[in-house]
Protein backbone atom coordinates (compact mmCIF):
# COMPACT_ATOMS: atom_id res chain seq x y z
CA UNK A 1 0.00 0.00 0.00
CA UNK A 2 1.40 3.41 -0.93
CA UNK A 3 2.39 5.73 1.88
CA UNK A 4 0.28 8.74 2.79
CA UNK A 5 0.35 11.46 0.15
CA UNK A 6 1.62 9.29 -2.70
CA UNK A 7 1.09 11.01 -6.05
CA UNK A 8 1.08 9.06 -9.30
CA UNK A 9 1.20 10.97 -12.59
CA UNK A 10 -0.28 9.40 -15.72
CA UNK A 11 0.31 11.43 -18.88
CA UNK A 12 0.02 10.75 -22.58
CA UNK A 13 -1.67 11.66 -25.85
CA UNK A 14 -5.39 11.56 -26.66
CA UNK A 15 -7.11 8.16 -26.67
CA UNK A 16 -4.10 6.25 -25.33
CA UNK A 17 -6.23 4.67 -22.60
CA UNK A 18 -4.81 6.79 -19.75
CA UNK A 19 -8.19 7.34 -18.14
CA UNK A 20 -9.11 3.68 -17.77
CA UNK A 21 -5.61 2.84 -16.63
CA UNK A 22 -5.39 5.68 -14.09
CA UNK A 23 -8.82 4.91 -12.65
CA UNK A 24 -7.90 1.24 -12.20
CA UNK A 25 -4.53 2.11 -10.63
CA UNK A 26 -6.27 4.42 -8.17
CA UNK A 27 -8.73 1.70 -7.19
CA UNK A 28 -5.97 -0.90 -6.81
CA UNK A 29 -3.82 1.41 -4.67
CA UNK A 30 -6.65 2.93 -2.64
CA UNK A 31 -5.94 6.48 -3.87
CA UNK A 32 -8.34 9.21 -5.06
CA UNK A 33 -8.45 9.74 -8.84
CA UNK A 34 -8.61 12.98 -10.84
CA UNK A 35 -9.14 13.18 -14.61
CA UNK A 36 -7.52 16.59 -15.24
CA UNK A 37 -8.69 16.61 -18.88
CA UNK A 38 -12.20 17.12 -17.51
CA UNK A 39 -11.13 20.51 -16.12
CA UNK A 40 -10.03 21.71 -19.56
CA UNK A 41 -13.12 20.17 -21.15
CA UNK A 42 -15.40 21.99 -18.73
CA UNK A 43 -13.64 25.31 -19.37
CA UNK A 44 -13.93 24.77 -23.14
CA UNK A 45 -17.61 24.00 -22.76
CA UNK A 46 -18.25 27.16 -20.74
CA UNK A 47 -16.49 29.23 -23.41
CA UNK A 48 -18.62 27.65 -26.16
CA UNK A 49 -21.75 28.30 -24.06
CA UNK A 50 -21.13 32.05 -23.96
CA UNK A 51 -20.65 32.00 -27.73
CA UNK A 52 -16.93 32.82 -27.62
CA UNK A 53 -13.97 31.31 -29.46
CA UNK A 54 -12.05 28.82 -27.26
CA UNK A 55 -8.84 30.56 -28.35
CA UNK A 56 -10.03 33.83 -26.77
CA UNK A 57 -7.66 34.13 -23.80
CA UNK A 58 -9.66 36.75 -21.89
CA UNK A 59 -12.94 34.83 -21.98
CA UNK A 60 -11.24 31.46 -21.39
CA UNK A 61 -9.38 32.72 -18.30
CA UNK A 62 -12.60 34.19 -16.86
CA UNK A 63 -14.43 30.90 -17.44
CA UNK A 64 -11.57 28.91 -15.89
CA UNK A 65 -11.75 31.09 -12.77
CA UNK A 66 -15.55 30.68 -12.62
CA UNK A 67 -15.42 26.86 -12.92
CA UNK A 68 -17.57 24.97 -10.40
CA UNK A 69 -17.80 21.32 -9.35
CA UNK A 70 -21.13 21.07 -11.19
CA UNK A 71 -19.38 21.90 -14.49
CA UNK A 72 -17.38 18.68 -14.15
CA UNK A 73 -20.60 16.63 -13.94
CA UNK A 74 -21.94 17.81 -17.30
CA UNK A 75 -22.79 15.12 -19.84
CA UNK A 76 -21.58 17.09 -22.87
CA UNK A 77 -17.84 17.15 -22.09
CA UNK A 78 -16.96 14.58 -24.77
CA UNK A 79 -17.28 14.64 -28.53
CA UNK A 80 -15.37 16.37 -31.33
CA UNK A 81 -16.42 19.95 -30.37
CA UNK A 82 -15.59 19.47 -26.69
CA UNK A 83 -12.29 17.73 -27.58
CA UNK A 84 -11.07 20.60 -29.72
CA UNK A 85 -12.36 23.32 -27.37
CA UNK A 86 -10.54 21.66 -24.45
CA UNK A 87 -7.32 21.44 -26.42
CA UNK A 88 -7.65 25.12 -27.49
CA UNK A 89 -8.24 26.54 -23.98
CA UNK A 90 -5.45 24.29 -22.68
CA UNK A 91 -2.93 26.20 -24.82
CA UNK A 92 -3.68 29.45 -22.92
CA UNK A 93 -1.19 30.03 -20.04
CA UNK A 94 -3.71 31.92 -17.84
CA UNK A 95 -6.16 29.01 -18.09
CA UNK A 96 -3.47 26.53 -17.03
CA UNK A 97 -2.46 28.80 -14.15
CA UNK A 98 -6.07 29.08 -12.99
CA UNK A 99 -6.42 25.27 -12.83
CA UNK A 100 -3.07 24.54 -11.19
CA UNK A 101 -3.95 25.08 -7.52
CA UNK A 102 -7.04 22.89 -7.73
CA UNK A 103 -4.99 20.00 -9.14
CA UNK A 104 -2.21 20.43 -6.56
CA UNK A 105 -4.63 20.68 -3.63
CA UNK A 106 -6.43 17.58 -4.82
CA UNK A 107 -3.23 15.53 -4.93
CA UNK A 108 -1.58 16.95 -1.84
CA UNK A 109 -4.17 16.18 0.78
CA UNK A 110 -4.51 12.40 0.55
CA UNK A 111 -2.30 11.55 -2.42
CA UNK A 112 -3.87 10.71 -5.77
CA UNK A 113 -3.56 9.29 -9.24
CA UNK A 114 -3.97 12.14 -11.75
CA UNK A 115 -4.12 11.74 -15.52
CA UNK A 116 -3.45 14.44 -18.09
CA UNK A 117 -0.68 15.88 -20.25
CA UNK A 118 1.57 17.76 -17.83
CA UNK A 119 1.09 16.05 -14.47
CA UNK A 120 4.63 14.66 -14.29
CA UNK A 121 6.28 17.70 -15.90
CA UNK A 122 4.45 20.65 -14.29
CA UNK A 123 1.70 19.84 -11.80
CA UNK A 124 3.61 17.26 -9.72
CA UNK A 125 7.25 17.25 -10.86
CA UNK A 126 8.10 15.29 -7.68
CA UNK A 127 5.43 12.62 -8.10
CA UNK A 128 6.58 9.26 -6.69
CA UNK A 129 5.73 7.50 -9.95
CA UNK A 130 5.23 8.87 -13.46
CA UNK A 131 3.80 6.91 -16.32
CA UNK A 132 3.69 8.11 -19.91
CA UNK A 133 1.06 6.00 -21.62
CA UNK A 134 1.12 5.98 -25.38
CA UNK A 135 0.18 3.94 -28.46
CA UNK A 136 0.51 4.44 -32.22
CA UNK A 137 -1.86 7.02 -33.67
CA UNK A 138 -3.51 4.34 -35.82
CA UNK A 139 -4.20 2.17 -32.77
CA UNK A 140 -5.51 5.11 -30.73
CA UNK A 141 -7.81 6.09 -33.60
CA UNK A 142 -9.03 2.50 -33.87
CA UNK A 143 -9.84 2.38 -30.15
CA UNK A 144 -11.60 5.74 -30.19
CA UNK A 145 -13.63 4.66 -33.24
CA UNK A 146 -14.70 1.42 -31.52
CA UNK A 147 -15.56 3.35 -28.35
CA UNK A 148 -17.76 5.77 -30.33
CA UNK A 149 -19.42 2.92 -32.18
CA UNK A 150 -20.03 1.14 -28.88
CA UNK A 151 -21.84 4.23 -27.65
CA UNK A 152 -23.94 4.29 -30.80
CA UNK A 153 -22.20 7.39 -32.18
CA UNK A 154 -21.75 7.37 -35.96
CA UNK A 155 -18.15 8.16 -36.89
CA UNK A 156 -15.84 8.00 -39.87
CA UNK A 157 -12.54 6.19 -39.08
CA UNK A 158 -10.46 8.55 -41.22
CA UNK A 159 -12.01 11.58 -39.56
CA UNK A 160 -11.45 10.16 -36.07
CA UNK A 161 -7.79 9.63 -36.91
CA UNK A 162 -7.45 13.14 -38.37
CA UNK A 163 -8.94 14.68 -35.24
CA UNK A 164 -6.55 12.76 -32.99
CA UNK A 165 -3.59 13.90 -35.10
CA UNK A 166 -4.77 17.52 -34.87
CA UNK A 167 -5.19 17.36 -31.13
CA UNK A 168 -1.79 15.64 -30.64
CA UNK A 169 -0.13 18.39 -32.67
CA UNK A 170 -1.91 21.14 -30.75
CA UNK A 171 -1.14 19.58 -27.34
CA UNK A 172 2.50 18.77 -28.14
CA UNK A 173 3.46 22.00 -29.92
CA UNK A 174 2.07 24.61 -27.53
CA UNK A 175 4.68 26.69 -25.71
CA UNK A 176 3.25 26.15 -22.20
CA UNK A 177 3.29 22.70 -20.60
CA UNK A 178 3.39 20.80 -23.90
CA UNK A 179 2.65 17.11 -23.99
CA UNK A 180 5.95 15.27 -23.49
CA UNK A 181 7.24 12.56 -21.17
CA UNK A 182 8.93 13.80 -17.98
CA UNK A 183 12.62 12.86 -17.94
CA UNK A 184 11.98 10.35 -15.18
CA UNK A 185 8.72 8.99 -16.62
CA UNK A 186 8.30 5.30 -17.39
CA UNK A 187 6.99 5.04 -20.94
CA UNK A 188 4.31 2.41 -21.46
CA UNK A 189 3.50 1.73 -25.12
CA UNK A 190 0.15 -0.06 -25.20
CA UNK A 191 -0.06 -0.46 -29.00
CA UNK A 192 0.19 -4.24 -28.73
CA UNK A 193 -1.44 -4.58 -25.28
CA UNK A 194 -5.09 -5.05 -24.39
CA UNK A 195 -6.54 -3.14 -21.44
CA UNK A 196 -5.83 -6.00 -19.01
CA UNK A 197 -2.18 -6.39 -20.04
CA UNK A 198 -1.67 -2.60 -20.00
CA UNK A 199 -3.06 -2.40 -16.47
CA UNK A 200 -0.89 -5.28 -15.23
CA UNK A 201 2.22 -3.68 -16.71
CA UNK A 202 1.36 -0.27 -15.27
CA UNK A 203 0.68 -1.65 -11.80
CA UNK A 204 4.01 -3.45 -11.78
CA UNK A 205 5.92 -0.32 -12.87
CA UNK A 206 4.15 1.80 -10.26
CA UNK A 207 4.69 -0.73 -7.46
CA UNK A 208 8.42 -0.79 -8.19
CA UNK A 209 8.64 3.00 -7.91
CA UNK A 210 6.33 3.45 -4.96
CA UNK A 211 8.13 0.66 -3.11
CA UNK A 212 11.38 2.61 -3.50
CA UNK A 213 9.85 5.93 -2.39
O1 LIG B 1 -7.22 13.90 -21.46
P1 LIG B 1 -8.29 14.55 -22.33
O2 LIG B 1 -8.26 14.08 -23.77
O3 LIG B 1 -9.65 14.46 -21.74
O4 LIG B 1 -7.90 16.12 -22.34
C1 LIG B 1 -8.61 17.07 -23.11
C2 LIG B 1 -7.68 18.19 -23.53
O5 LIG B 1 -7.27 18.94 -22.37
C3 LIG B 1 -6.41 17.73 -24.21
O6 LIG B 1 -6.52 17.78 -25.63
C4 LIG B 1 -5.34 18.67 -23.71
C5 LIG B 1 -5.89 19.26 -22.45
N1 LIG B 1 -5.21 18.82 -21.21
C6 LIG B 1 -4.06 19.46 -20.86
O7 LIG B 1 -3.59 20.34 -21.59
N2 LIG B 1 -3.44 19.16 -19.68
C7 LIG B 1 -3.93 18.21 -18.88
N3 LIG B 1 -3.30 17.94 -17.73
C8 LIG B 1 -5.10 17.49 -19.26
C9 LIG B 1 -5.71 17.82 -20.45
Amino acid sequence: RPRHGTVIAVDGPAAAGKGTLARRLAAALGLPYLDTGLLYRAVGRRVLDVGADPRDATVAEAEARALTAADLERSDLRGPMADMAASAVAAIPAVRAALLDFQRDFGRSRGAVLDGRDIGTVVFPHAQAKLFVTASVEERARRRFLELRGRGVAADPAQVEAEIRDRDAQDANRPVAPLKPAEDAMVLDTTALDAEAAFAAALELVRERVGQA
